[in-house]
Protein backbone atom coordinates (compact mmCIF):
# COMPACT_ATOMS: atom_id res chain seq x y z
CA UNK A 1 0.00 0.00 0.00
CA UNK A 2 1.19 3.40 -0.63
CA UNK A 3 2.52 5.31 2.18
CA UNK A 4 3.21 9.30 1.99
CA UNK A 5 5.39 11.21 4.77
CA UNK A 6 4.35 14.50 6.29
CA UNK A 7 5.49 16.04 8.78
CA UNK A 8 2.04 17.71 9.91
CA UNK A 9 -1.16 15.66 9.13
CA UNK A 10 -4.01 18.58 9.63
CA UNK A 11 -7.64 16.45 8.83
CA UNK A 12 -10.02 18.76 8.11
CA UNK A 13 -10.08 22.14 5.77
CA UNK A 14 -12.37 24.79 7.73
CA UNK A 15 -10.98 27.79 9.81
CA UNK A 16 -9.71 25.44 12.74
CA UNK A 17 -7.33 23.44 9.79
CA UNK A 18 -5.96 26.29 7.81
CA UNK A 19 -4.82 28.87 10.44
CA UNK A 20 -3.21 25.56 12.36
CA UNK A 21 -1.65 25.45 8.83
CA UNK A 22 -0.46 28.94 8.39
CA UNK A 23 0.73 29.01 11.88
CA UNK A 24 2.80 25.89 11.38
CA UNK A 25 3.98 26.88 7.85
CA UNK A 26 8.00 27.37 8.61
CA UNK A 27 7.56 23.71 10.27
CA UNK A 28 8.03 21.32 7.71
CA UNK A 29 5.21 19.53 4.91
CA UNK A 30 1.87 19.54 6.01
CA UNK A 31 -0.81 17.86 4.83
CA UNK A 32 -4.43 19.06 5.40
CA UNK A 33 -6.90 16.07 4.12
CA UNK A 34 -10.37 16.87 3.18
CA UNK A 35 -13.33 14.40 2.22
CA UNK A 36 -14.93 17.09 -0.49
CA UNK A 37 -13.74 20.31 -1.79
CA UNK A 38 -11.82 22.51 0.76
CA UNK A 39 -14.42 25.05 0.96
CA UNK A 40 -17.19 22.55 1.44
CA UNK A 41 -16.90 23.03 5.62
CA UNK A 42 -18.91 24.49 8.28
CA UNK A 43 -17.03 27.52 8.44
CA UNK A 44 -17.79 28.86 4.97
CA UNK A 45 -21.78 28.62 5.76
CA UNK A 46 -21.21 30.34 9.25
CA UNK A 47 -23.23 33.88 8.47
CA UNK A 48 -22.36 36.01 12.16
CA UNK A 49 -19.31 36.67 12.39
CA UNK A 50 -16.78 36.51 15.55
CA UNK A 51 -16.88 37.94 19.05
CA UNK A 52 -14.21 40.08 20.51
CA UNK A 53 -14.04 42.74 22.83
CA UNK A 54 -12.71 45.74 20.65
CA UNK A 55 -14.56 48.82 22.40
CA UNK A 56 -13.69 50.62 25.27
CA UNK A 57 -16.73 50.39 26.94
CA UNK A 58 -16.86 47.24 26.48
CA UNK A 59 -14.88 44.45 28.80
CA UNK A 60 -13.55 40.78 29.03
CA UNK A 61 -15.33 40.78 32.11
CA UNK A 62 -18.35 41.10 30.41
CA UNK A 63 -17.59 39.09 27.19
CA UNK A 64 -16.76 36.19 30.11
CA UNK A 65 -19.63 37.09 31.56
CA UNK A 66 -22.76 36.41 28.82
CA UNK A 67 -20.42 33.34 27.44
CA UNK A 68 -20.76 31.85 31.07
CA UNK A 69 -24.44 32.35 31.73
CA UNK A 70 -25.39 30.93 28.16
CA UNK A 71 -23.45 27.86 28.94
CA UNK A 72 -25.44 27.19 31.87
CA UNK A 73 -23.17 27.20 34.62
CA UNK A 74 -21.29 24.28 32.36
CA UNK A 75 -18.17 25.67 31.07
CA UNK A 76 -14.35 25.75 31.97
CA UNK A 77 -13.56 29.29 33.40
CA UNK A 78 -9.98 29.21 32.62
CA UNK A 79 -10.70 28.32 28.95
CA UNK A 80 -13.24 31.16 28.63
CA UNK A 81 -11.00 33.34 29.84
CA UNK A 82 -8.32 32.14 27.21
CA UNK A 83 -10.31 33.01 25.00
CA UNK A 84 -11.85 35.82 25.16
CA UNK A 85 -8.82 37.57 26.80
CA UNK A 86 -6.87 36.27 23.55
CA UNK A 87 -9.74 37.42 21.08
CA UNK A 88 -8.40 40.83 19.78
CA UNK A 89 -4.97 39.12 18.90
CA UNK A 90 -6.66 36.28 17.06
CA UNK A 91 -8.75 38.79 15.09
CA UNK A 92 -5.66 40.66 14.27
CA UNK A 93 -4.18 37.09 13.05
CA UNK A 94 -7.12 36.84 10.31
CA UNK A 95 -6.60 40.73 9.51
CA UNK A 96 -2.40 40.15 8.68
CA UNK A 97 -4.02 37.15 6.62
CA UNK A 98 -6.30 39.36 4.56
CA UNK A 99 -10.20 39.21 6.21
CA UNK A 100 -11.69 42.33 5.31
CA UNK A 101 -14.29 43.06 8.44
CA UNK A 102 -16.80 45.90 8.08
CA UNK A 103 -15.85 48.60 8.93
CA UNK A 104 -18.21 51.62 11.13
CA UNK A 105 -19.78 53.64 8.12
CA UNK A 106 -19.56 56.54 10.82
CA UNK A 107 -16.42 56.02 11.62
CA UNK A 108 -13.90 53.89 9.26
CA UNK A 109 -11.54 53.87 11.96
CA UNK A 110 -13.44 51.18 13.93
CA UNK A 111 -15.04 48.11 13.04
CA UNK A 112 -19.26 47.92 12.41
CA UNK A 113 -20.18 45.76 15.48
CA UNK A 114 -23.77 43.37 15.11
CA UNK A 115 -25.70 42.16 18.02
CA UNK A 116 -26.78 38.48 18.51
CA UNK A 117 -28.46 36.56 21.18
CA UNK A 118 -27.48 36.40 24.98
CA UNK A 119 -24.40 39.08 24.17
CA UNK A 120 -25.32 42.09 26.71
CA UNK A 121 -23.93 44.55 24.39
CA UNK A 122 -22.83 44.73 20.21
CA UNK A 123 -19.48 43.05 19.74
CA UNK A 124 -19.27 40.92 16.80
CA UNK A 125 -17.20 41.58 14.02
CA UNK A 126 -18.60 41.23 10.69
CA UNK A 127 -18.33 40.65 6.84
CA UNK A 128 -21.55 41.14 5.65
CA UNK A 129 -23.75 38.30 6.25
CA UNK A 130 -20.85 35.95 4.81
CA UNK A 131 -18.36 36.52 7.62
CA UNK A 132 -17.09 32.54 7.53
CA UNK A 133 -16.94 32.47 3.34
CA UNK A 134 -15.39 35.87 3.57
CA UNK A 135 -12.97 33.83 5.92
CA UNK A 136 -12.59 30.16 4.24
CA UNK A 137 -11.26 32.31 1.23
CA UNK A 138 -8.95 34.38 2.30
CA UNK A 139 -7.60 31.76 4.15
CA UNK A 140 -7.31 28.81 1.43
CA UNK A 141 -5.76 31.30 -0.74
CA UNK A 142 -3.19 32.03 1.77
CA UNK A 143 -2.84 28.21 1.79
CA UNK A 144 -2.46 27.63 -1.54
CA UNK A 145 0.27 30.63 -1.90
CA UNK A 146 2.51 28.29 0.45
CA UNK A 147 4.70 25.85 -1.13
CA UNK A 148 5.08 23.24 1.30
CA UNK A 149 0.86 23.00 2.59
CA UNK A 150 -0.97 20.75 0.60
CA UNK A 151 -4.41 20.41 0.60
CA UNK A 152 -5.38 16.87 -1.15
CA UNK A 153 -9.60 16.86 -1.42
CA UNK A 154 -11.52 13.80 -1.58
CA UNK A 155 -9.59 12.06 1.13
CA UNK A 156 -11.61 10.50 3.86
CA UNK A 157 -9.90 9.37 6.92
CA UNK A 158 -10.66 5.85 8.17
CA UNK A 159 -8.69 5.39 10.83
CA UNK A 160 -5.78 7.26 13.10
CA UNK A 161 -2.50 4.56 13.41
CA UNK A 162 -0.65 4.69 16.59
CA UNK A 163 2.07 3.19 17.97
CA UNK A 164 0.87 0.24 20.22
CA UNK A 165 -2.64 -1.19 18.35
CA UNK A 166 -4.38 -2.71 21.63
CA UNK A 167 -2.80 0.09 24.11
CA UNK A 168 -2.07 3.35 21.52
CA UNK A 169 0.49 4.87 23.14
CA UNK A 170 1.05 7.61 20.51
CA UNK A 171 -0.19 8.70 16.62
CA UNK A 172 2.06 7.97 14.23
CA UNK A 173 -0.56 8.83 11.39
CA UNK A 174 -3.43 7.75 9.44
CA UNK A 175 -5.20 5.04 7.10
CA UNK A 176 -7.00 7.26 4.45
CA UNK A 177 -9.38 6.58 1.84
CA UNK A 178 -8.61 8.43 -1.62
CA UNK A 179 -12.17 8.50 -2.73
CA UNK A 180 -11.00 9.76 -6.56
CA UNK A 181 -9.25 6.46 -7.00
CA UNK A 182 -10.82 4.50 -4.34
CA UNK A 183 -7.51 3.90 -3.21
CA UNK A 184 -6.36 3.24 0.33
CA UNK A 185 -3.32 5.51 1.10
CA UNK A 186 -1.45 5.44 4.85
CA UNK A 187 -0.32 8.95 5.69
CA UNK A 188 2.46 9.01 8.50
CA UNK A 189 3.10 11.74 10.41
CA UNK A 190 4.67 13.48 13.65
CA UNK A 191 1.97 15.50 14.53
CA UNK A 192 -1.92 14.86 13.53
CA UNK A 193 -4.60 17.23 14.17
CA UNK A 194 -8.33 16.72 14.04
CA UNK A 195 -10.08 19.71 12.86
CA UNK A 196 -13.21 18.01 11.35
CA UNK A 197 -16.29 20.29 12.57
CA UNK A 198 -19.40 18.43 14.42
CA UNK A 199 -22.06 15.96 13.90
CA UNK A 200 -25.47 17.94 12.81
CA UNK A 201 -25.96 15.49 10.10
CA UNK A 202 -26.78 12.59 11.98
CA UNK A 203 -30.34 15.20 12.43
CA UNK A 204 -32.96 15.17 9.05
CA UNK A 205 -33.00 19.48 10.17
CA UNK A 206 -29.12 21.04 10.59
CA UNK A 207 -27.43 24.19 9.58
CA UNK A 208 -24.81 22.20 8.87
CA UNK A 209 -23.19 21.20 5.38
CA UNK A 210 -23.31 17.48 4.54
CA UNK A 211 -19.43 17.12 5.44
CA UNK A 212 -20.33 17.53 8.98
CA UNK A 213 -20.51 13.84 10.31
CA UNK A 214 -18.33 13.65 13.33
CA UNK A 215 -15.93 11.63 12.03
CA UNK A 216 -13.40 13.49 14.15
CA UNK A 217 -14.70 12.31 17.16
CA UNK A 218 -14.92 8.50 15.77
CA UNK A 219 -11.27 8.60 15.19
CA UNK A 220 -10.52 9.66 18.42
CA UNK A 221 -12.87 7.64 20.44
CA UNK A 222 -11.64 4.52 18.65
CA UNK A 223 -8.24 5.05 19.57
CA UNK A 224 -9.32 5.55 23.33
CA UNK A 225 -9.82 9.58 23.72
CA UNK A 226 -11.96 11.31 25.91
CA UNK A 227 -15.25 12.18 24.76
CA UNK A 228 -17.34 14.78 26.23
CA UNK A 229 -20.54 16.68 26.13
CA UNK A 230 -21.87 15.06 23.50
CA UNK A 231 -25.54 15.79 24.88
CA UNK A 232 -25.05 19.38 24.36
CA UNK A 233 -26.26 19.62 20.80
CA UNK A 234 -27.33 23.55 20.32
CA UNK A 235 -30.68 23.87 17.89
CA UNK A 236 -30.59 27.76 16.01
CA UNK A 237 -33.73 28.88 16.42
CA UNK A 238 -34.09 30.03 12.39
CA UNK A 239 -33.19 27.91 9.92
CA UNK A 240 -35.39 29.03 6.99
CA UNK A 241 -38.03 26.75 6.08
CA UNK A 242 -38.48 26.24 2.37
CA UNK A 243 -39.43 23.21 0.35
CA UNK A 244 -36.44 23.24 -1.51
CA UNK A 245 -34.35 24.94 0.93
CA UNK A 246 -31.13 23.09 2.28
CA UNK A 247 -29.33 24.35 5.26
CA UNK A 248 -29.34 27.69 4.75
CA UNK A 249 -29.72 29.50 8.23
CA UNK A 250 -31.16 32.81 8.70
CA UNK A 251 -28.25 34.85 10.96
CA UNK A 252 -29.19 35.75 14.66
CA UNK A 253 -27.97 38.96 13.46
CA UNK A 254 -31.15 39.64 11.99
CA UNK A 255 -32.49 39.76 15.13
CA UNK A 256 -29.76 41.64 16.26
CA UNK A 257 -30.20 44.38 13.89
CA UNK A 258 -34.03 44.04 14.98
CA UNK A 259 -35.94 41.59 13.12
CA UNK A 260 -39.06 40.06 15.56
CA UNK A 261 -40.64 36.29 15.85
CA UNK A 262 -43.98 35.85 14.73
CA UNK A 263 -46.25 33.16 14.98
CA UNK A 264 -48.79 31.86 13.01
CA UNK A 265 -51.33 34.42 13.53
CA UNK A 266 -48.56 36.77 12.93
CA UNK A 267 -48.36 37.35 16.28
CA UNK A 268 -45.30 38.36 18.47
CA UNK A 269 -44.27 35.58 21.06
CA UNK A 270 -41.13 35.44 22.74
CA UNK A 271 -42.29 38.18 25.67
CA UNK A 272 -44.17 35.54 27.11
CA UNK A 273 -40.78 33.15 27.16
CA UNK A 274 -38.09 35.79 28.24
CA UNK A 275 -39.90 38.80 29.02
CA UNK A 276 -36.47 41.26 29.10
CA UNK A 277 -34.56 39.68 26.14
CA UNK A 278 -37.50 38.75 23.93
CA UNK A 279 -35.94 37.69 20.25
CA UNK A 280 -32.56 38.39 21.43
CA UNK A 281 -32.77 35.21 24.36
CA UNK A 282 -29.72 32.86 24.10
CA UNK A 283 -30.77 30.43 21.45
CA UNK A 284 -31.86 27.57 23.81
CA UNK A 285 -34.60 29.89 24.89
CA UNK A 286 -35.54 31.04 21.51
CA UNK A 287 -35.35 27.85 20.49
CA UNK A 288 -37.88 26.06 23.01
CA UNK A 289 -40.05 29.24 23.07
CA UNK A 290 -40.24 28.69 19.15
CA UNK A 291 -41.43 24.79 19.75
CA UNK A 292 -43.37 25.21 22.11
CA UNK A 293 -45.56 27.96 19.75
CA UNK A 294 -45.16 24.80 16.74
CA UNK A 295 -47.07 22.44 19.27
CA UNK A 296 -49.74 24.64 20.72
CA UNK A 297 -50.58 26.18 17.32
CA UNK A 298 -49.87 23.03 15.19
CA UNK A 299 -47.80 24.92 12.39
CA UNK A 300 -44.98 23.61 10.64
CA UNK A 301 -43.20 26.98 11.07
CA UNK A 302 -42.58 30.75 12.87
CA UNK A 303 -41.91 34.05 10.78
CA UNK A 304 -39.12 36.23 11.26
CA UNK A 305 -39.36 39.62 10.37
CA UNK A 306 -37.27 42.04 9.45
CA UNK A 307 -39.69 44.25 6.77
CA UNK A 308 -39.90 47.13 8.98
CA UNK A 309 -36.38 48.34 8.25
CA UNK A 310 -35.86 50.38 5.20
CA UNK A 311 -35.49 48.18 2.05
CA UNK A 312 -31.96 49.36 1.31
CA UNK A 313 -30.39 49.02 4.52
CA UNK A 314 -31.69 44.93 4.62
CA UNK A 315 -30.07 44.30 0.82
CA UNK A 316 -26.77 46.14 2.09
CA UNK A 317 -26.57 44.56 5.72
CA UNK A 318 -27.79 41.38 4.80
CA UNK A 319 -26.86 41.00 0.70
CA UNK A 320 -26.48 37.02 0.42
CA UNK A 321 -29.63 36.13 2.89
CA UNK A 322 -31.41 38.96 0.54
CA UNK A 323 -30.45 37.01 -2.30
CA UNK A 324 -30.98 33.62 -1.16
CA UNK A 325 -34.29 34.18 0.50
CA UNK A 326 -35.55 35.71 -3.15
CA UNK A 327 -34.08 32.50 -5.27
CA UNK A 328 -37.16 30.81 -2.89
CA UNK A 329 -39.54 33.21 -4.24
CA UNK A 330 -39.35 35.19 -0.59
CA UNK A 331 -38.35 39.02 -0.36
CA UNK A 332 -37.49 39.53 3.14
CA UNK A 333 -37.90 43.63 2.48
CA UNK A 334 -41.43 43.52 2.13
CA UNK A 335 -42.12 39.48 3.63
CA UNK A 336 -41.37 37.57 6.60
CA UNK A 337 -39.21 34.52 6.36
CA UNK A 338 -40.34 31.28 7.46
CA UNK A 339 -38.40 29.51 10.05
CA UNK A 340 -37.77 26.40 12.23
CA UNK A 341 -34.95 25.40 14.65
CA UNK A 342 -32.54 23.17 13.18
CA UNK A 343 -29.18 21.34 14.84
CA UNK A 344 -26.37 23.73 14.45
CA UNK A 345 -24.09 23.22 16.99
CA UNK A 346 -21.98 20.30 18.92
CA UNK A 347 -21.09 21.52 22.22
CA UNK A 348 -19.02 18.24 23.44
CA UNK A 349 -16.25 16.39 21.17
CA UNK A 350 -12.54 15.76 22.13
CA UNK A 351 -11.61 16.05 25.24
CA UNK A 352 -8.69 18.91 24.84
CA UNK A 353 -6.35 20.66 27.34
CA UNK A 354 -5.73 24.46 26.77
CA UNK A 355 -3.16 23.33 24.14
CA UNK A 356 -5.67 21.20 22.07
CA UNK A 357 -3.92 18.08 23.07
CA UNK A 358 -5.65 14.92 23.35
CA UNK A 359 -5.34 11.95 25.48
CA UNK A 360 -3.29 10.30 22.58
CA UNK A 361 0.13 11.90 22.62
CA UNK A 362 1.02 13.81 19.46
CA UNK A 363 -2.79 14.27 18.66
CA UNK A 364 -4.79 17.88 18.74
CA UNK A 365 -8.36 18.28 18.25
CA UNK A 366 -9.27 21.62 17.34
CA UNK A 367 -12.89 23.77 16.52
CA UNK A 368 -16.51 22.33 16.33
CA UNK A 369 -14.99 18.46 16.75
CA UNK A 370 -13.49 19.74 20.25
CA UNK A 371 -14.68 20.06 23.86
CA UNK A 372 -12.39 22.29 24.94
CA UNK A 373 -14.70 23.28 28.14
CA UNK A 374 -15.82 26.85 26.18
CA UNK A 375 -19.19 26.33 25.26
CA UNK A 376 -20.39 24.46 28.42
CA UNK A 377 -23.99 22.95 28.00
CA UNK A 378 -24.70 25.53 25.28
CA UNK A 379 -22.40 27.97 23.13
CA UNK A 380 -22.65 32.00 22.85
CA UNK A 381 -23.26 33.20 19.40
CA UNK A 382 -20.05 33.84 17.32
CA UNK A 383 -17.71 32.58 19.94
CA UNK A 384 -17.23 29.43 17.39
CA UNK A 385 -15.20 30.58 15.03
CA UNK A 386 -13.04 32.24 17.67
CA UNK A 387 -12.72 29.58 19.64
CA UNK A 388 -10.99 27.39 16.72
CA UNK A 389 -9.05 30.44 15.57
CA UNK A 390 -7.76 30.59 19.17
CA UNK A 391 -6.86 26.78 19.87
CA UNK A 392 -5.11 26.65 16.39
CA UNK A 393 -3.09 29.31 18.12
CA UNK A 394 -2.64 27.52 21.09
CA UNK A 395 -1.73 24.42 19.74
CA UNK A 396 0.93 25.64 17.57
CA UNK A 397 2.65 26.99 20.46
CA UNK A 398 2.42 23.37 21.57
CA UNK A 399 4.08 21.94 18.21
CA UNK A 400 6.68 24.15 17.97
CA UNK A 401 8.00 23.34 21.87
CA UNK A 402 7.43 19.67 21.20
CA UNK A 403 9.39 20.22 17.51
CA UNK A 404 13.03 20.06 18.40
CA UNK A 405 11.97 16.67 19.42
CA UNK A 406 9.40 15.09 17.64
CA UNK A 407 11.55 16.23 14.19
CA UNK A 408 14.89 13.86 15.27
CA UNK A 409 12.39 10.93 16.12
CA UNK A 410 12.01 8.56 12.37
CA UNK A 411 8.54 8.31 10.98
CA UNK A 412 7.11 4.85 11.41
CA UNK A 413 5.73 2.19 9.01
CA UNK A 414 3.16 0.44 10.29
CA UNK A 415 2.54 -2.93 9.42
CA UNK A 416 -0.91 -3.33 7.15
CA UNK A 417 -2.11 -6.16 5.87
CA UNK A 418 -2.54 -5.12 2.03
CA UNK A 419 -6.55 -4.92 1.82
CA UNK A 420 -7.55 -4.75 -1.96
CA UNK A 421 -10.73 -2.73 -2.92
CA UNK A 422 -12.38 -6.09 -3.72
CA UNK A 423 -11.63 -7.31 -0.37
CA UNK A 424 -13.25 -4.01 1.23
CA UNK A 425 -15.82 -3.92 -0.38
CA UNK A 426 -16.72 -7.54 0.63
CA UNK A 427 -15.99 -6.03 4.05
CA UNK A 428 -13.95 -9.46 4.10
CA UNK A 429 -11.41 -7.41 6.68
CA UNK A 430 -11.89 -4.82 9.06
CA UNK A 431 -9.24 -1.51 8.86
CA UNK A 432 -8.16 -2.90 12.59
CA UNK A 433 -5.42 -5.16 10.87
CA UNK A 434 -3.73 -2.04 11.17
CA UNK A 435 -1.18 -1.35 13.64
CA UNK A 436 2.74 -1.43 14.26
C1 LIG B 1 -25.68 33.06 13.04
O1 LIG B 1 -25.25 33.85 12.21
O2 LIG B 1 -26.80 33.15 13.54
C2 LIG B 1 -24.80 31.93 13.48
C3 LIG B 1 -23.63 32.43 14.23
C4 LIG B 1 -23.15 31.37 15.20
O3 LIG B 1 -23.47 30.20 15.05
O4 LIG B 1 -22.46 31.74 16.15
Amino acid sequence: MESIKTDILIIGSGIAGLSLALRLKDLGEITILTKKRAFETATSLAQGGIACVTEEDDSFESHIQDTLVVGDGLCKKETVELVVKSAPERIKDLIKWGVKFDKDPENPEKFHLTLEGGHSRRRILHVGDYTGRAIENTLIERVLEIENIKILENYFVVRLITENFLRPSKVIGAFVLDLTHIKPIIFLAKVVALCTGGAGKVYLYTSNPDTSTGDGIALAYQIGCRIANMEFVQFHPTCLYHPKAKNFLISEALRGEGAVLLNAEGKRFMHKYDPIRKELAPRDVVTRAIDMELKKTGAECVYLDISHLPSDYIRKRFPYIYETCLKYGIDITSQPIPVVPAAHYLCGGVYTNLWGQTDIPNLFAIGECACTGLHGGNRLASNSLLEALCFSYQASIKIREMWEELKKIPFKEPSVKELSIKEIKKKKYSFLTIGI
